[in-house]
């Protein structure tokens, strides 16, 4: 965590993230400061990654694989269809490479998908480098108790998602009133079971820097991430 670039932003209000969604990118990285040239070698794998990641992606959500010494991951959160997960993915490919145009390494994360490469494997490791937060920035009017129920819920998805296959979980808790707390965890399933809850609990650790007493919240990253909000946001 201390190693963490730990990037706090306010990005929208719950309003616009829900009009946003789909549309612009949540955030993005370049993983390394080391560049390729146009037309090498390492263009046309990079290139070549990203169209064999669409094809094989979303079927499952998931896919991986490298050419020569590009890495390169895909992950659409697990409530997407592979429609969703194919156009989320297709928007990641080509945004990332309009960004970061000569980035060896970058990751770019939407509502729906995420998708890093960089020149070295990388598979099998929890990333701490690429994590960012996001949160809403409307305030509850009880903190603490708000607190508890996030960090509850979030906690309890946690020790569900790590058995699944999918390493995926969802759910919701009451709060008080007609309220409802809604979660979300996720992991890249290129880490096993332990790592995958490791990744969980340090992100849920982030919570009170991220998100205290806020209506939504967020810390996604490169291998894991969450999200809560106060209105329904996963298909079901
Ligand atoms: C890579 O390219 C960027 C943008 O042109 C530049 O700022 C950076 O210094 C380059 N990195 C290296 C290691 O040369
Ligand atoms: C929420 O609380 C913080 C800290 O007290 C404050 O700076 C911020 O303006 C509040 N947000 C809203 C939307 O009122």
């Amino acid at each position: 965590m201390s190693s963490a670039r730990f990037a706090l932003l306010s990005l929208f209000s719950a309003l616009l993230l829900r009009t946003a969604l789909g549309a612009d990118p949540v955030f993005q990285f370049c993983s390394t400061s080391r560049n390729f040239t146009v037309n090498s070698p390492y263009e046309s794998n990079l290139n070549k990654l990203t169209s064999f990641l669409y094809t094989k992606t979303p079927s499952s959500g998931f896919g991986l694989g490298s050419i020569s010494h590009v890495y390169g991951l895909v992950l659409c959160r697990g409530d997407t269809s592979p429609l969703e997960c194919k156009a989320c993915m297709a928007d990641a490919g080509a945004e990332i490479r309009r960004r970061r145009p000569l980035n060896k390494g970058a990751v770019i994360w939407y509502d729906k998908c995420m998708f890093k490469y960089l020149d070295a494997n990388f598979f099998g490791q929890i990333d701490n480098a690429n994590r960012f937060a996001s949160f809403n920035v409307n305030n509850v009017s009880n903190p603490a108790v708000f607190n508890r129920a996030v960090k509850g819920l979030l906690t309890g998805l946690v020790e569900e998602a790590y058995t699944m296959p999918k390493l995926y979980a969802t759910g919701e808790a009451g709060l008080a009133g007609k309220m409802k707390l809604y979660g979300l965890v996720q992991c890249t399933r290129d880490l096993s079971a332990t790592q995958c809850k490791q990744c969980l609990e340090s992100a849920i650790s982030a919570l009170p820097i991220c998100c205290d007493g806020k209506e939504g919240g967020r810390v996604i990253g490169g291998s894991c991430s969450f999200r809560y909000e106060i209105y329904p946001f996963v298909n079901v």
